[in-house]
């Protein structure tokens, strides 16, 4: 068998890619390890930059996106108890859209021609320096497809990265000393807007997923086990860490999920080896202070749509060949606001009494200074390619 592109992982990056290529009429073969389901349930990021969603637009999957999604025009920071809203708007001429990535992947999913496998256990990676094939098992047996190219789209565990030998893949990496305890509950946001608060106990992040449902964040040692945290236990955390206003007016309820996620910033060079490239998760991670996640890969699928669109299409491989680097320039922008923002609202233990007087001079500094807010609102509203 053989189709134009195998694309492995069929998370936001896989499946948006399929999609630009199945609109371009480039065959593809998409392969995912767990089932539909299971990729649905997992529970992400939500905040959409302008461009991802003139994206999904281009992929003809906005429909709900523009009935459902919720347009902020502002966000809220906080340190210490004292706030200051960010106005996007005034600042930038620019909004995000808030919109879960789960709906965004059921967007996609919907949308779908090409074919998908999902459950396709040990995929596996052959000769992309040269005439590239892929390998899995379903049902106990094994396939395999023969493509032109592959994008590696599986994510931070997957098969793509770990497929490339070590002595060709640089790797840049931080690791944070703490995580995130996430919590998803049907009550209504605390407020309009998002909400980043930094507070001497860690710090707190009110989201949201629709006018109905509220996703909340608090920062715990790395170590922390979820186990350890009744529903009680983080919404007393949550209250003591926001302004009074918002500790005072959250409304709480037992939760629908609750998970842990580490904090990491990485990046993985370059993006091409041979017919293989990586997009999205399996390319970098940014910590999710910023919500770049998310806006991250689907700016990298696009920029491979359109190398890929312009290699069947013209057969030239100018594109392709430009991909790694372009793409690139955009993540190491983003991974700099991600470690800024994470950097500015977390509480460090190893930086001491010195580390917090710094960044409430930074966070004074930023409520001071026009220009410090255009540069906050123009990093987390998207810098273009
Ligand atoms: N074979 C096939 N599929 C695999 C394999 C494998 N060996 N390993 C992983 N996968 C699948 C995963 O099950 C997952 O569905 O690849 C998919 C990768 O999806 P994501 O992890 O969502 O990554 P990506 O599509 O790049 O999206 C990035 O996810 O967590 C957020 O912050 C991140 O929002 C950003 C987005
Ligand atoms: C979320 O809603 O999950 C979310 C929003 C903003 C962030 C990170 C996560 O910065």
């Amino acid at each position: 068998m053989r189709t134009n592109v195998v694309i492995v992982g069929a998370g936001p990056a896989g499946l948006m890619l399929g999609r630009l290529l199945d609109l371009a009429g480039i065959d593809n073969l998409i392969l995912e390890r767990r089932s539909a389901e299971y990729v649905l349930g997992r529970i992400r990021a939500g905040v959409l930059e302008p461009g991802s969603v003139a994206l999904m637009e281009r992929a003809r999957v906005s429909g709900r996106l523009r009935a459902e999604g919720l347009v902020h025009e502002g966000a809220v920071l906080s340190f210490d108890g004292d706030s200051h809203r960010l106005d996007f708007t005034a600042l930038v001429g620019r909004q995000v859209t808030v919109y879960g990535q789960t709906e965004v992947t059921h967007d996609l999913m919907a949308a779908r021609e090409g074919q998908t496998i999902y459950e396709a256990e040990n995929v596996e990676l052959h000769d992309f320096a040269g005439k590239p094939q892929v390998t899995w098992r379903k049902d106990g047996v094994v396939h395999r497809m023969d493509c032109d190219y592959i994008a590696g789209c599986d994510g931070y565990h997957g098969v793509s990265r770990a497929s490339v030998p070590a002595a060709v893949l640089a790797i840049f990496e931080r690791i944070y000393p703490f995580g995130w305890l996430g919590l998803l509950v049907d009550r209504p946001p605390v407020a309009e807007e998002l909400i980043y608060a930094h507070h001497a106990r860690g710090f707190a992040l009110c989201s949201q997923r629709s006018l109905s449902r509220s996703r909340y964040y608090v920062q715990v040692p790395a170590s922390e086990k979820v186990e350890a945290w009744s529903d009680d236990r983080f919404w007393d955390e949550l209250r003591r860490r926001l302004p009074q206003a918002a500790a005072e007016a959250l409304r709480t309820g037992p939760s629908l999920e609750k998970s842990i996620a580490p904090l990491r910033s990485f990046v993985a060079e370059p993006l091409r080896f041979g017919r293989l490239f990586l997009a999205g998760d399996a390319a970098h991670i940014v910590p999710p202070t910023g919500a770049k996640g998310l806006n991250l890969a689907m700016s990298d699928v696009a920029m491979l749509a359109d190398a890929l669109i312009e290699f069947y299409a013209e057969k030239s491989a100018a594109g392709l060949e430009h991909y790694s680097a372009r793409a690139l320039a955009r993540i190491w922008k983003a991974e700099r606001f991600s470690w800024w923002m994470t950097s500015l609202m977390h509480v460090f233990p190893e930086t001491g009494a010195f580390g917090r007087r710094i960044q409430r001079a930074e966070f004074d500094y930023l409520t001071s200074s026009t220009a410090a807010q255009q540069s906050l609102a123009e990093n987390y509203t998207g810098l273009p390619d």
